[in-house]
């Protein structure tokens, strides 16, 4: 193709077009049937990707069926297949059918879901899906909330809003650099607080300090009395608390925290309570489940992600704010072209008034498509077998000498440990070995298994820190695992920790 020649530039006819929409369907549709059947990780070096796509920008532009075909030589088969049944890495929704269709259309359609005039649907599209996540989740319909890029900007927005209306200075004008001002602090609990709330306090300028890291009890919740305690303790020392929040489905281990005890605390001390519900506040649609969110509703804001447990694929943020109103302090623009010449109406309702982003996309058109296909009742079911399959994991840990388990299983994030039962015995009963040999040898073998397990495309899933040793983290988010996938997963956990234990163990200097 020459540089003058237009046809490059030319929008597609509408016949090549239904030919590029036809392959692109059945890639989808292929993909989808295959996908059980797929390595989860990519099966390359990863100096093979990197050498894949290093290809000059462009001069002149390419056919779109060769496009196609790229994408189907080296984007797909060099990606990590998250909607595998047997994805457990970090929380990922497993990406609902419908969406990729629903993204078709939005992209088609390409509103600007900053502003009523240029997205009326798309806007009441978004507003719906907030009233119905409130209300599957507890929360009367009117509450206020926008959808997000993720779980971070919904706790981003949170903090935000709770910075603006609990404290006692002004800081849109001036932000924080007034004079004399007090430290704003957090309160989350310390080892399953999540570390975009540390994120969000450093992006608004309070820095990560002013997260207050709050003592845990057993069972990883946070313990309420040494809130209180810091509480106390911070204010005296002139500190101003602004804000506690509450984990509802934590990271390493689905814990929820004490959110009605949290609750009370926090309307004794007029403080925002927010609760980081990314991965685990939509369980409350389930109601066997609703007892453990006793207090939730009483949150001024919570965040949850249809790109987590709702199976929603990327991206897919949801952030609930009680108070509208709150929003609209916190995030109203003056800007003179945004008003437009369009005369507003009491129903226009402009997103950018109550968020930090202008220009967004139509990312509720899969939400409210999924919603609808599913219903609460579908939800349930498919929230119900992901809880199952925690469970079922438990069990076969709880069964096997050789593993250990680390929690109860809450919701659908599950940790545990490989730990040969000779090797427990020596921790229990400690021996000549130093017990940091063992610890770290443990800890080794259980990031190997998982390396392993991983490299083979079995299936995908991380380790994690769980009170300083290394555990095996399976996040069962997505909605096709069955008990069938645990179990296989399970015995090749069990295989490879066994092979691995019995090459490695002499020459560790440990008992053979
Ligand atoms: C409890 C919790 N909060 C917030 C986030 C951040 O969400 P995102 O990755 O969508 O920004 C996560 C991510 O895993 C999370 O688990």
């Amino acid at each position: 193709m020459t540089p003058s020649d237009e046809s490059s530039v030319a929008e597609i006819d509408s016949e090549r077009f239904r030919d590029l929409g036809y392959r692109t369907v059945d890639l989808i549709a292929d993909y989808y049937e295959g996908i059980r059947d797929r390595p989860v990780y990519v099966q390359a070096e990863p100096a093979d990707v990197v050498a894949a796509f290093e290809e000059p920008l462009p001069e002149n532009g390419e056919d779109p069926e060769t496009i196609l075909d790229a994408v189907e030589e080296y984007v797909i088969p060099y990606a990590t297949h998250n909607p595998s049944p047997r994805y457990f890495g970090f929380v990922m929704g497993s990406g609902t059918a419908l969406a990729p269709l629903a993204d078709a259309i939005a992209a088609t359609v390409n509103m600007n879901t900053g502003g009523w005039h240029p997205a009326p649907s798309g806007t009441e599209v978004e507003r719906r899906c907030i009233r119905w996540l409130a209300e599957a989740i507890g929360f009367t319909p009117d509450t206020g909330g926008l959808l997000t890029s993720g779980g971070t900007m919904a706790n981003f927005t949170a903090l935000l809003a709770a910075l603006r209306d609990r404290t006692n200075y002004e800081t849109t004008g001036s932000g924080l650099q007034g004079a004399d001002r007090p430290r704003y602090t957090i309160y989350m609990v310390d080892h399953e607080g999540h570390s975009s709330v540390v994120r969000a306090a450093d992006m608004l300028n309070l820095g990560r300090d002013a997260v207050r890291r709050v003592p845990s009890r057993d069972d990883f919740t946070m313990d309420v009395t040494a809130l209180e305690r810091m509480l106390e303790a911070d204010r005296a020392n002139g500190d101003e608390p602004f804000c506690v929040v509450g984990q509802a489905g934590s990271i390493n281990v689905s814990a929820i925290d004490p959110l009605d005890a949290i609750a009370d605390v926090c309307a004794e001390r007029d403080l925002w309570f927010h609760v980081d519900g990314a991965c685990g506040a939509v369980g409350a649609m389930v109601p066997e489940f609703e007892s453990r969110y006793v207090g939730m509703q009483r949150a001024d804001s919570v965040t949850l992600d249809p790109h987590k447990w709702l199976f929603i694929p990327y991206e897919c943020g949801a952030v609930l704010v009680r108070e509208q109103t709150v929003l609209a302090k916190t995030f109203a623009m003056d800007a003179s072209y945004l008003r437009g010449s369009i005369a507003e109406t009491p129903e226009e309702f402009d997103y950018y008034e109550f968020g930090p982003q202008m220009s967004r996309g139509f990312r509720a058109l899969k939400l409210w498509m999924t919603l609808k296909q599913y219903g609460l009742e579908g939800y349930r079911t498919l929230l119900r077998k992901s809880v199952d399959c925690a469970e079922h994991l438990d069990s076969l840990v709880d069964a096997h000498d050789d593993f250990a388990t680390v929690q109860e299983p809450n919701l659908f994030i599950y940790s545990f440990r490989y730990v040969p039962a000779d090797l427990r015995e020596v921790l229990a009963d400690p021996p000549a070995i130093p017990l940091a040999r063992i610890h770290q040898y443990v800890d080794e073998l259980n990031q190997s298994i998982a390396d392993e397990v991983v490299q083979s495309g079995l299936a995908f899933l991380t380790t994690t820190s769980i009170r300083g040793r290394r555990a095996l983290r399976m996040s069962i988010c997505s909605h096709r695992t069955t008990v069938e996938d645990i179990e296989t997963v399970f015995d090749g956990l069990a295989e490879t920790g066994a092979r691995l234990d019995e090459e490695w163990r002499e020459s560790a200097g440990l008992p053979v």
